[in-house]
């Protein structure tokens, strides 16, 4: 007698302790796709035009000018960044203390001047975590539109002149 008890168990619960103080809904991120079985269909020698080779594509980028109205983006900053960021992006808001690592000076040019346009869109709309940083950052794209981000950005950048 033959009994196969097969128990598909997904791979889960990874990285939820981290995030318990942020009220964001957080994505679990970083799951890699089944690897491509090789060839298990059928053996056909020649090969279809040319498909890609990686399903994954990159995180949907934003294109064009990525700064909107910095005014409208300091009003957005000042309800929901500059309680960690500062008011006036310098890492000093009330909670700053608290996170490790801190957040960078946002008003130092020499800092701001090593982060394009793009990264900064990436971390504010995916949180720090999809960007390689802190997941005390955040993802804010529920909450903020794609023109509210290019404001916050605009805004953002005028604290630096960069
Ligand atoms: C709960 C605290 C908190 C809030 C609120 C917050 N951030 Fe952050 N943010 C951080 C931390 C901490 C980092 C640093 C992450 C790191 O360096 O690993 C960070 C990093 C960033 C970065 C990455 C730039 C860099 O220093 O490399 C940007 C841009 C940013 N935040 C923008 C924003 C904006 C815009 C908002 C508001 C919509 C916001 N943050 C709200 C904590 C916060």
């Amino acid at each position: 007698m033959e009994r196969s008890h097969v128990c598909a168990r997904g791979v889960r619960g990874a990285g939820l302790a981290a995030l318990l103080l942020v009220g964001a809904v957080v994505a679990c991120g970083g799951e890699a796709s089944a690897p491509s079985a090789p060839a298990a269909t059928a053996p056909t020698p020649s090969a279809r035009p040319s498909e890609p080779p990686s399903p994954a594509p990159p995180p949907t980028l934003p294109t064009g000018n990525l700064r909107g109205n910095p005014e409208l983006g300091g009003r957005l900053y000042a309800m929901y960044c500059a309680t960690c960021h500062g008011p006036e992006g310098r890492g000093d808001g009330p909670i700053a203390q608290t996170l490790v690592p801190r957040p960078a000076d946002h008003g130092s040019a020499e800092y701001m001047r090593t982060l394009s346009d793009e990264e900064i869109y990436l971390v504010i709309e995916k949180g720090g975590a999809a960007a390689g940083k802190s997941p005390m950052m955040a993802p804010w794209g529920g909450i903020l539109n794609d023109s509210d981000i290019r404001d916050v950005i605009a805004h953002l950048r005028s604290l630096s002149g960069t």
